[in-house]
């Protein structure tokens, strides 16, 4: 862990730019602000950020293997890869995949897969299982099942780190119904450990830590 027990070894508030931000350090991957190394971690452009900076519960101590379900153009899972271990980046649209290459570059531990996260049977020949975290931000119609479909790669006691879009699976419908159908699906694969609304830096997004439910 680092000085600020909430967060994660390798990840720091630091002043940058004249405020306290996250920051992890490493390569500069979109124009973010970066000091002495260390670049800030911009939470409005990351849910992941966001959820750290939100405080939720999301068990991660630093050096993780990790599992990154809809990588884009690399912004999150470029700091991901900046403090945990070996990374596995998955983007199915060929154009952000293109950037996620540069985001890989300097990265020895960050591996990007052009495939798609509904068929992880795509990828399962090169990502390993027994994962400690599974991070999605798919923002896709499908979003539980997503999720349970890559329940496979994750250790008895490892972490979904999931960001639901309610807008992805119904543009008309409350967030707060679209929310509960996802817990009640999520429910069937996963153990719900702690949750926040991330609306303060993303509308209308669920931030959601769970753990793979024992078969007993
Ligand atoms: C909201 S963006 C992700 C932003 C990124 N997580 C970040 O914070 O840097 C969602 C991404 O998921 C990708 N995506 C959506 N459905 C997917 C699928 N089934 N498989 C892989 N990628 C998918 C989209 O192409 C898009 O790049």
């Amino acid at each position: 862990m680092s000085d600020d027990e909430s967060l994660p070894a390798g990840v720091e508030r630091r002043a940058i730019g004249g405020r306290d931000r996250l920051a992890t350090r490493g390569e500069p991957v979109y124009g973010e602000p970066t000091d002495g190394g260390w670049r800030a971690w911009d939470a409005g452009r990351s849910k992941l950020g966001a959820m750290l900076e939100l405080g939720l519960d999301t068990g991660l101590s630093g050096g993780e293997s990790v599992l990154y379900l809809g990588a884009a153009n690399g912004t999150t899972v470029s700091h991901v890869a900046d403090f945990c271990g070996p990374t596995y980046a998955v983007e199915f649209a060929p154009r952000p995949a293109r950037d996620l290459l540069d985001a890989c570059e300097p990265r020895e531990n960050l591996f990007p897969l052009l495939k798609d996260a509904r068929r992880p049977e795509t990828y399962a020949h090169v990502v390993e299982s027994g994962l400690d975290v599974v991070v999605q931000d798919v923002a896709t119609r499908g979003q539980a099942a997503v999720a349970a479909d890559n329940a496979r790669f994750l250790a008895p006691d490892g972490r979904l780190l999931l960001a639901v879009k309610a807008r992805s699976e119904d543009v008309a419908a409350d967030p707060d119904a679209v929310f509960e159908s996802v817990r009640a699906e999520l429910g069937g694969t996963y153990e719900l450990l702690d949750e926040a609304r991330l609306d303060r830096f993303h509308a209308d997004h669920l931030g959601i830590v769970a753990r793979p439910k024992t078969t007993e």
